[in-house]
């Protein structure tokens, strides 16, 4: 049973920056929005995985169009806490977008590389509209001018986990998104 203190790993973090509560309220009210926005719309969600597998899974249960569900991996090649290079898309997804409303669900929207290249691979397939929705956004770090239509958080540019968002593949299962202490950052 775990302890009812909640993941051990809490105890790793320096600092939360986004609570439960916090991210829960925020997505009910983006998906309202979304509601509205795709009331009419044959909505096709494509996840970003596996950053946005969290906050894809919550989101989805908000809304109410009977949609379909895609996931799409990318990747970046990563040195601890930086992506270099471009992003590769490692997985091909099952469904055809062809004519579809599609919304691509990313974890963070950082350099916006992965973004950029995704919509642009959807758009190239002939989707009816290509809208984004992220819940961080470190408009810091951008590296090409990319915006996105639904955004939970705007964060300062610091690295963080949790909620979907890993360091070195951990901590993905933080219920909060948060700061590591440093030395934590220093492990492999
Ligand atoms: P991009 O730089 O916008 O292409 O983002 C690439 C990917 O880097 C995101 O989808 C995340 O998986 C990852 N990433 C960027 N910033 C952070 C962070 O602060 N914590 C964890 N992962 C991050
Ligand atoms: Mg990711």
């Amino acid at each position: 049973m775990p302890s009812p203190k909640g993941p051990p790993e809490l105890r790793h973090l320096e600092r939360v920056l986004v609570s439960p509560q916090a991210i829960k309220r925020r997505v009910a009210a983006l998906g309202e929005r979304l509601n509205a926005d795709y009331a009419r719309k044959d909505m096709m969600v494509v996840a970003i995985v596996n950053g946005a597998l969290i906050f894809t899974a919550d989101l989805l249960r908000v809304l109410r169009s009977p949609l379909r569900l895609d996931c799409l991996r990318a990747s970046s090649y990563h040195t601890g806490t930086r992506a270099v290079g471009e992003p590769r898309i490692v997985d091909q997804m099952k469904l055809d977008v062809k004519g579809h409303h599609v919304l691509l669900v990313d974890d963070i929207l950082d350099t916006g590389k992965t973004l950029a290249a995704v919509a642009g691979l959807i758009k190239d397939k002939g989707a009816a509209s290509v809208r984004t929705c992220v819940l961080l956004d470190k408009k810091a770090r951008r590296a090409v001018p990319f915006e996105a239509d639904y955004v939970g958080f705007e964060i300062p540019n610091e690295f963080v986990v949790g909620y979907g968002l890993d360091f070195n593949e951990r901590y993905r299962n933080l219920p909060c998104i948060g700061v590591l202490k440093p030395r934590y950052y220093r492990e492999k």
